[in-house]
């Protein structure tokens, strides 16, 4: 059992059992199989600043250069003198010191598992993880770090000792592009998984990322948008999120992002770089950014980016020549080289990079105990939304099962962009695509992983068939009469573009109304990327989420729809009655960046204008669950909402107030099957919607009971107060509610909270 809240371990996670026995069998090099972190994780911060600031005094002012600047190896043959003979074709590469044991940096995206988007490296396959947004459905850090112990392990064994992971954007939009990257709508829960996940790719002693720093919360537009919010709301939302992944996950690196952050670029924006991050979380690693993010030399630097990565990609190489330039006419401080390029060792020294160096040779990895790790994230992650007169789970013994849709006769889908991974068993569809701003890096991809293959091995008696689905009344005809009907409906999202729409495409919603018309039977199983429109809902009795379920989906599916694992997984976002219920119903900017395509295509009008566009985040902090009931909304299923095949109750709730808010409660297993349950802690300062400010996730066998104790995280019940400057709870009563989700009343109290300040 987890209680989260203060008590949450905020460092230093050792190599756990689960990496021991990854490592292990993975046959990693021998300092990856020892019981303690290899050496310098963990060190002192100063200790390894020292190590770091040695080795600074020791290099030329060419070598810092050449650390504050990295290649993009698909177009780095465009820059003259580029070593491409020692990249891999990958996102990112720095090349190293040797006189100074300080090794090149060799940099993958990794936010679901080693990518490798459009096959770049032939044949070069992985462990694909199902979607972020599926993790952190499981509200379990022990899930998200035991992916990161997986991921970075299987990186280090293909000689990366960089992963661009940590996707800790909050989700204020159900139609954003990179939802399935991200992990959900609230700080605290996004926060604490992404600590968990970086911890667990760093225990590999390799560097992690945090990105995308901060508010890029949309892709239509990304690179000029500029998101506006006032410093307290995003101090509450985004930014706590960031905070609490960099105190828990200790990242080497922050990716700094796209767009504008109130009207500077967040990659030379002096607030979020100086102020925030290195001054008022004292952050000592360095500030790389995404890749073609950058757009000055002296602005950048003097406004905190430490590092320009993915340089081919950027107007100009700014780090590069014109650094040079400017360190040599004084405009900036040999100091500040200096500084950008201890930041950078630091981050390597403390991750473990330096001591305990990748071996420059492709390692093995064993795929099934990693494809375990995958599948264990699936299963925990799948929430059952809906189930009606026991629909599920499924008996084996079913006679006839008719499966329709979603290709779930060859695999299950992807999400696409940078975090692609070609997965072990390859891709059975792969389907490029002719337009979009994402057409040069994404393909709609699914994993080999077929549902109905599952789901014939989890029954083998049943008579289980498949059609497509393309027709309504086809799929009507074979599901008349049918002991079970399971349709597969998908909603493909990628990086670089947003959903137009939250209603499913294809006619999938048609293809469901028909189907559920003539079968009480009826299971929808959702792989999207985030929540979608159900104009069905009321006809169909069984809906599970399924998010992009990863290369084991199939099997995890199978094993929900027949109570072989019991559901467990929690919404980490809301899933909206209608697209108008959100904070904004479709993209900003959407309608406008099209018209101005159309016409700069057509050679007439100009893309100029569209240099910059603002999107006011209106909801501020009230992000997600929030902003509906601040508004009084109602959605469709609220944020934490998730069915069992058991139930769980809760009663005997103690609250403790003062300095701290404490709970304790009992949760009693009163169903006939063992499951796990996540009751979740609100609290709600005076006149405010409530707040998720702590959770558990127990197992309980069936009639056993548990006391749980939540300790609310502070900075949750407390506002963020820019006059002192830091965060305040004000003396007073707060209201406090134990349930199952972030409407639910199951238990309520109050507390009487003293005065407290904490740093910003
Ligand atoms: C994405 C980053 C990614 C980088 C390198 C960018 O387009 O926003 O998340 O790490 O590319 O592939």
């Amino acid at each position: 059992m987890r209680e989260l809240g203060l008590r949450r371990d905020r460092r230093g996670l050792a190599i756990s059992v689960l990496a021991m026995v990854a490592a292990q069998a993975a046959c990693l090099p021998a300092w990856a199989s020892v019981a303690a972190p290899p050496p310098a994780r963990g060190e002192a911060v100063d200790s390894a600043q020292a190590r770091a600031a040695a080795l600074v005094a020791r290099m030329t002012r060419e070598e810092k250069l050449q650390l504050v600047h990295g290649y993009f190896p698909p177009m780095a043959d465009r820059t003259p003198g580029a070593p491409v003979a020692d990249m891999i074709p990958s996102a990112g590469y720095v090349p190293g010191i040797p006189r100074l044991g300080i090794p090149a940096l060799r940099e993958s995206d990794a936010s679901l598992g080693v990518a490798n988007q459009v096959e770049q490296r032939r044949g070069d396959v992985a462990t694909a993880l199902p979607s972020s947004l599926a993790t952190a459905a499981t509200f379990d850090p022990d899930i998200a770090h035991a992916g990161g112990v997986m991921i970075g392990s299987e990186a280090r064994s293909k000689t990366f000792n960089v992963l661009l992971a940590g996707g800790v954007n909050l989700t204020r939009d159900p139609w954003n592009g990179r939802n399935f990257e991200y992990l959900g709508e609230d700080p605290l829960l996004a926060g604490t998984l992404a600590g968990a996940h970086i911890n667990g790719v760093q225990s590999n002693a390799i560097v992690s990322t945090v990105k995308h720093f901060a508010l890029n919360s949309q892709e239509t537009g990304r690179m000029i948008l500029d998101a506006r919010i006032d410093e307290a709301a995003l101090r509450e939302s985004d930014l706590l999120a960031f905070q609490i992944a960099i105190e828990d996950g200790r990242p080497g690196s922050v990716m700094c992002a796209y767009n504008q952050v109130n009207g500077d670029y967040a990659c030379e924006n002096d607030f979020l770089l100086n102020r925030v991050l290195k001054s008022d979380w004292a952050y000592p690693g360095w500030v790389m950014s995404d890749w073609g993010a950058v757009h000055s030399t002296e602005k950048a630097v003097a406004n905190g980016l430490d590092q320009e990565a993915g340089q081919e990609l950027d107007r100009q190489i700014f780090f590069g020549e014109p650094l040079a330039e400017a360190v040599d006419a004084g405009r900036v401080s040999e100091a500040r080289l200096d500084e950008m390029v201890e930041r950078i060792l630091f981050g390597m020294i403390d991750a473990g990079v330096m001591d305990a160096p990748v071996v420059l040779s492709a390692q093995p990895i064993d795929y099934d105990a990693h494809a375990e790790v995958a599948q264990r994230a699936a299963e925990a992650g799948i929430v059952l939304l809906k189930n009606d007169r026991m629909t599920l789970p499924l008996a084996s013994t079913a006679g006839r099962i008719v499966v329709i849709g979603g290709h779930a006769d060859v695999g299950v889908l992807s999400g696409g962009g940078s975090s692609q991974v070609r997965s072990v068993g390859g891709a059975p569809i792969e389907i490029p695509l002719t337009s979009g701003a994402a057409s040069s890096f994404a393909r709609v991809t699914y994993h080999a992983s077929s549902p109905v293959n599952a789901i014939r091995a989890t029954a083998p008696g049943a008579e289980v068939s498949f059609i497509d689905g393309s027709d309504p009344a086809a799929a009507a005809r074979a599901a008349t009469g049918a002991d079970a009907v399971i349709i597969f409906a998908t909603q493909w999202t990628t990086e670089a573009q947003d959903a137009e729409t939250l209603s499913l495409p294809d006619n999938q919603d048609a293809l469901i109304a028909a189907v559920a018309a003539v079968n009480p039977h009826t299971t929808v199983v959702l792989e999207t990327g985030g929540p979608v429109l159900m104009p069905w809902i009321d006809a169909v009795p069984a809906v599970l989420q399924a998010w992009y379920p990863g290369q084991r989906g199939g099997e995890a599916i199978a094993r929900i729809l027949f109570g072989q694992a019991n559901p467990s997984g929690h919404l980490p976002i809301t899933f909206p009655r209608s697209a108008e219920q959100a904070p904004r119903p479709t993209p900003p900017g959407l309608e406008a960046l099209k018209a101005s395509d159309a016409a700069s295509n057509a050679g007439s009008g100009s893309a100029a204008e569209f240099r910059s566009f603002p999107v006011a985040y209106v909801e501020g902090s009230d992000v997600g669950y929030r902003w509906y009931e601040r508004e009084g909304r109602v959605p469709l299923f609220p944020f934490g909402h998730g069915l069992s095949y058991t139930r769980f109750e809760y009663g005997a709730l103690s609250v403790e107030g003062g300095d701290d808010l404490t709970v304790s409660f009992d949760v009693t297993n009163t169903g006939d099957r063992a499951g796990t349950d996540v009751p979740q802690l609100y609290v709600a300062p005076e006149g405010q919607p409530r707040r998720l400010a702590g959770w558990s996730r127990l197992t309980l066998q069936p009639g056993e009971s548990r006391r749980v104790t939540i300790t609310a995280e502070p900075r949750i019940v407390a506002d963020y107060d820019t006059t002192l400057p830091g965060w305040g709870i004000s003396p007073g009563i707060y209201r406090v509610q134990v349930g199952h989700d972030a409407l639910d009343n199951a238990l309520g109290g109050e507390a009487v909270l003293s005065s407290r300040t904490m740093k910003p």
